[in-house]
Parts: structure tokens; sequence; C-alpha cells
């Protein structure tokens, strides 16, 4: 018998869940390989899978080129001998054999650890950027530079988790990396609600009352999560609202955990980003504020590259020396990461040979999310007992389904949610993998879905969609 068994665990870590890889995911990965081991005998009714459960948009299947930049930088990078080796040929403009020689003379060798913070280069970079996008000063030693936004924000939890009482204010529905990392580190959600009604805003007040609950159930509250543009919502926060908010956490002795890992991501003309730093200062707030940013989303779309940062504002010399602390036991973030949050804080600027490619595929991505987002929610609004609110943001839309009562029955005798057995039979028939709602969180009784809006072929994929969701409405039909 193996010594190693799940009874002897932490177990914490089987209480985790992350639906964004769950069920659905690990059927989806399944039916890959049965297509891919028996391509003229695979006997299921569709010939590809379509990966609409995570953003991840350079996802075989997605097939969201690379921005041609930062991806050069990164192979002079990797290699700084093929820059000389190529030089004067034109395979790569002036700026990047630059941009490489510089980054190569800073940080040295990306085959060594850079400081356990990310290179002092990179995050004086940062601060840049930071300061540019918001109008006032950022410092480089208040940055750190992390293997993606995840690895930020699984820290943080970590660190304000001190009690099994402690408590983190979380919008629902949310990302379930918040949820998953409160379980893991012993720490409680105190859920506060969107609403959906109202294009998924975020209301202060209910903020207030899920606070004052959490008190009164003997939950100390200790931060304020909140994620703009929000995922799987696409909603993004108004200066009214981040306002409220910035004072509620400040009255309450909350520190502010603000996911703004789309900022890039805005597709109506009517939305704005701004960030939680530019209104702490405007507001001249104390409240400490983490903020957190990736090279995962926006346009880039380099999920697998690992790269990201979190900005502490407000945070006493002291928290900042044992966050130094505890990030150095892991040595430092991955050097390519490193490179691509530089490459995303510099872009190439107007005038300089790599802007026209890098301005028309930026530009090209934009439009495509934004058009697929409207395409879609304009398609799954006109469907009997669907509504879904257009997303703004992000890269996702959120639809509700209404099922009937006889698909809730059948759902149950299935041993799964509505929303889980509706999504799994969309997998079965269509090969189209979403997550269902209750991997994100919902009211009770609701049920939802979140897909991503990244798929080239939209037309045909969301056909399937509608033939499905028709079909399947009048399967189960009362
Ligand atoms: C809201 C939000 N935060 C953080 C992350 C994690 O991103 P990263 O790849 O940078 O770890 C994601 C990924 O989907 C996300 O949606």
């Amino acid at each position: 018998m193996s010594s190693i068994k799940l009874t002897s665990l932490n177990p914490r870590f089987s209480e985790v869940q992350y639906a964004v890889r769950g069920e659905l995911a690990i059927k989806a990965e399944k039916y890959v390989v049965q297509l891919k081991d028996h391509p003229t005998s695979h006997g299921l009714p569709f010939d590809k899978v379509v990966f609409t459960n995570i953003g991840n948009p350079q996802q075989r299947g997605l097939d969201q080129e690379p921005i041609t930049f930062p991806r050069q930088v990164a192979a002079l990078t990797e290699w700084p001998a093929l820059a000389e080796k190529v030089i004067g040929l034109g395979v790569f403009p002036d700026d990047v054999v630059e941009r490489a020689r510089e980054l190569e003379k800073e940080i040295g060798s990306i085959g060594a650890y850079s400081q356990s913070q990310g290179a002092s280069f990179i995050r004086k970079n940062v601060a840049k950027f930071i300061e540019e996008r918001d109008g006032y000063p950022a410092s480089a030693d208040n940055i750190f530079l992390t293997g993606g936004a995840s690895a930020g924000v699984s820290l943080m939890i970590s660190m304000l988790i001190s009690s099994p009482k402690s408590g983190l204010l979380i919008p629902i529905p949310q990302y379930p990396l918040y949820t998953a990392s409160l379980t893991q580190h012993g720490g409680l959600a105190i859920p506060y609600y969107l609403d959906e009604s109202s294009a998924w805003s975020t209301s202060p007040q209910s903020v207030r009352a899920a606070l004052e609950k959490a008190r009164n159930e003997g939950i100390e509250p200790k931060a304020l999560v909140v994620i703009n543009p929000g995922n799987p919502t696409g909603s993004v926060l108004t200066k009214e609202v981040i306002l409220e908010l910035i004072d509620l956490a400040e009255k309450n002795n909350l520190v502010i955990l603000a996911d703004e890992v789309y900022q890039a991501n805005i597709h109506h003309p009517t939305a704005q980003f701004i960030s939680f730093k530019k209104l702490v200062r405007e507001a001249n707030s104390p409240v400490p504020l983490v903020s957190f940013h990736s090279i995962s989303k926006g346009v880039t779309g380099e999920c697998g590259r690992r790269g990201g940062y979190f900005e502490c504002t407000n945070f006493p010399e002291d928290v900042l020396a044992l966050i130094y602390k505890m990030i150095s036991v892991g040595l430092c973030p991955p050097l390519g990461g490193q490179i691509g949050v530089d490459c995303m804080v510099r872009p190439p600027k107007p005038g300089s040979p790599s802007y026209p490619l890098w301005k028309k595929e930026t530009d090209a991505t934009h439009k495509a999310l934004a058009e697929r987002t409207k395409l879609i929610a304009e398609r799954l609004n006109a469907l009997p007992g669907v509504s879904c609110v257009d997303s703004p943001g992000a890269l996702y839309l959120f639809p509700r389904i209404y099922f009937t009562k006889k698909a809730v029955e059948k759902a149950k005798e299935a041993g799964k949610t509505p929303d889980t057995f509706y999504a799994l039979a969309l997998l079965d028939e269509t090969g189209i993998c979403v997550v269902p709602g209750d991997g994100f969180g919902q009211v009770e009784g609701q049920n939802h879905y979140r897909l991503t809006c990244l798929c080239a072929g939209v037309e045909e994929y969301v056909g399937k969609l509608e033939k499905f969701h028709r079909g399947f409405m009048a399967k189960y039909a009362d």
C-alpha cells in the first residue's frame, strides 16, 4: 500500500475548487485525445473541441497570433548571439535589436536568477508605465514582478489570513482563483453580490451589508477584492463606485486587492478603465492597496510565459520587507515572463520601426474581441430562456439560462447542478467547452455559464451553440 494517501495530506488541498480547469475541462481534454488517436473512428458528433472555458487567447483552436514585437525581443534575449548573426539582414527591426541588447546589458543572462523582486530595471519601467497611466508617482521599490498575477494574488491572500476567522470580501460571481486561494490558506470568503439587472454593477451598499453580516458572524474582514474589468462579468467600475469603495475600505480598515489584469480589454466606447491607484492618490487616501497586472490578458495574451506584477501602495516598510522575504524563498519570477512585462509596459512608440506592425496587430485583436463579444451577446439574447449582459470589458460573457422544471429534475437525477448538466450536454454534443456558473458563484437558484469571446470562426461556433440550446430546451420542455 502506498505511504502517500489523501487522508494523510493537507485536507485543504482536497477542498480547493477551481472550475475553470474542472470537470468540463478534464472531459474536453479526453475528447481531444480521442479525436487525435482515432481521427476517422472517434465516434463523436464533432471533429474538434473548442476551448471557450479559459481566457487563454493563444490556445490551440483559438489561435490568436502572438504580437510580433514581444516575441522578437524574447527571441533575441533567449539567444543574444542571434542578434549579431542576423544584423543587417533585415530579420529584426533595429528597435528590437536595441531593446534586446539593452535588456541583456541591464539584467544579464536570462539563465540567471534575477533579484527576488524582479529585475530592478524592469521594475523601474513598470513604475514609469504606472506614472504615465495615472499621473501620480510610482516607485520600483513597491513593485514586485511575479510569475503571472495568480502568484501575487495567492501570496497576498496567504499573508492576510492570520487566523481561521480572517475573511476577504469577494465579488460574486468571481474568478475562482480567489475562493481557491482562500480555501488553500484557510481563510473565509465574504461574498458580495454583483447586480446582474444593472449590467453586473457593484453596489457599495451590498459590500457594506456583506461586511456587517460577516462581523455579526464573528468573521474578521481583512481585505476587499475587486476585479476590474470583471471576470466573469466583463463589467467596468465607474469612478464614483471606485471612490466609494476606497472610502469604505479606509473606514473599515481593509486592504484593497485590485485585480486589474483586464485593464487593456475595454471594448465599449462608453466604458473607461480607471485604476484604483489613481483614485487612491486622487482621494489622498491612506488605504493600503495592492494592484495586480499580467501579460496573460490584454492583447498580448502571453499566458504561458507567466509574467505579471503587483504594486503595493500605502504599505509600511516592515510589511514590504516581509513580502520581500517571502518572495525571496521562491528566488525570482521567471525571466521570460519579466521580459514579457517589460514589453507590455514599453511597447513600440510611434515613429519607431516596430510601431506600425505593433499597432496593426493590437488594433486587430481589440477589434475582433469587441465584434465577437457584441455578436455573441446579441445572438444569445435572441434565444429562448437566455439573457446575456453585453460585456464592456475583459474577455467573457456570462449568460443566464432559465431552465424548465423538467431540465432541473433531470439534472438532479444525474447528480449535477442544472448549469453543469447543460454544459456537459453542450460539450458532448458540440465539442464546445464552457464553465458552469456555479464555478464562479451565483445567486442561489440561478444558472449561468461563462464563455470566452476569443474564438475565431465565431459564426460557426455561435451557430452550434444556438442549435444545441434550442434542442436542449425542446428536449426538456415542461
Ligand atoms: C481576474 C483574473 N485575475 C488573475 C488571473 C490570472 O492571470 P495570470 O495568468 O496572470 O496568473 C486571471 C486569469 O484568467 C483572471 O481572470
